[in-house]
């Protein structure tokens, strides 16, 4: 039973664990995987310790804590992931993974075991967030497929000049042009979009602009009710109640894409 379904049957929403979530998904059954998992190694395998965000990690999960449950990938359950995916995952269709710098250096071969890496692709956030050495303003985006699919588009660059969501109530809330450029990449009108790691729903919003069908799961609680709130007012309204404005950088090819496609709607 899903947490929440929008009245035409294009959304569902699950709450439960991402892999125990797919296995109940049947075989080839969706057209595209775009996701953002809650990665666990950056914190715990570099022991970063006395930091202020370790600290707040020490209470994820937690009833009112900041940051949510995190999926612990070691090798085995993030093979099992990758496995699952693929499983579900019509023939010549693609996956996008997001991942920062330390999950990608242990993780990515992994996924080359599974799926056809086809890019590395680099969130630019333009502006700089923490970091203990350089700081932060990136994150990557692993592009691979199943079988054999072109992109829709080839004129899409393999960097993102997307501004960063600031003071969200979702720790994590990504925007949603980076979900709207894979999406812009892979998906036809009516493609069954999965998101195992949904969080506040950006890539429910991006599937729905996009005139696709999706299925959302996450772990948590807050998730659903967020997610849940956020889409119901978006079919409502068509205004995103938790991104009110684009936040496309400074981009000349992004804006064009983005217009050609009549994206910018916000
Ligand atoms: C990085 S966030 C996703 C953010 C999302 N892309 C957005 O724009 O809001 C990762 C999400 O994974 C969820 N999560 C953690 N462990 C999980 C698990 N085992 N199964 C499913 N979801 C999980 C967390 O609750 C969190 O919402």
């Amino acid at each position: 039973m899903p947490f929440f379904e929008t009245k035409d049957h294009r959304i569902n929403l699950f709450q439960d664990d991402s892999i125990h979530f797919l296995k109940s998904l049947p075989s080839d059954s969706v057209d595209l995987i775009v996701t953002d998992p809650a990665y666990s190694g950056m914190n715990q395998k570099l022991k970063l310790g006395k930091g202020k965000i370790i600290g707040e990690y020490k209470k994820a999960g937690k009833p009112g804590a900041k940051w949510f449950e995190e999926f612990h990938d070691t090798e085995e359950n993030y093979k099992s992931f990758l496995q699952e995916c693929y499983r579900v995952l019509k023939m010549d269709r693609h996956i996008y993974i997001m991942f920062d710098s330390f999950s990608l250096l242990s993780l990515a071969p992994i996924v080359r075991e599974v799926f056809k890496v086809k890019n590395v692709l680099c969130w630019d956030k333009v502006n700089i967030g923490l970091g203990h050495y350089f700081r932060r303003r990136h994150e990557f985006i692993l592009f691979a497929s199943k079988g054999k699919r072109n992109l829709h588009s080839k004129s899409i660059p393999d960097v993102w000049k997307i501004k960063r969501v600031v003071k969200s109530k979702y720790a994590t809330q990504k925007p949603t042009e980076v979900f709207e450029l894979m999406l812009m990449g892979s998906a036809d009108k009516d493609f069954v979009v999965l998101d195992p790691f949904l969080g506040s729903g950006s890539s429910a919003i991006a599937s729905i602009k996009s005139g696709c069908k999706f299925i959302g799961c996450d772990i948590s609680d807050k998730s659903m009710k967020f997610a849940a709130e956020r889409i119901a007012h978006f079919n409502k309204h068509k205004i995103d109640p938790f991104q009110s404005k684009s936040l496309l950088g400074d981009d000349e090819s992004l804006t064009k894409l983005f217009r050609k496609n009549k994206m910018i709607n916000h």
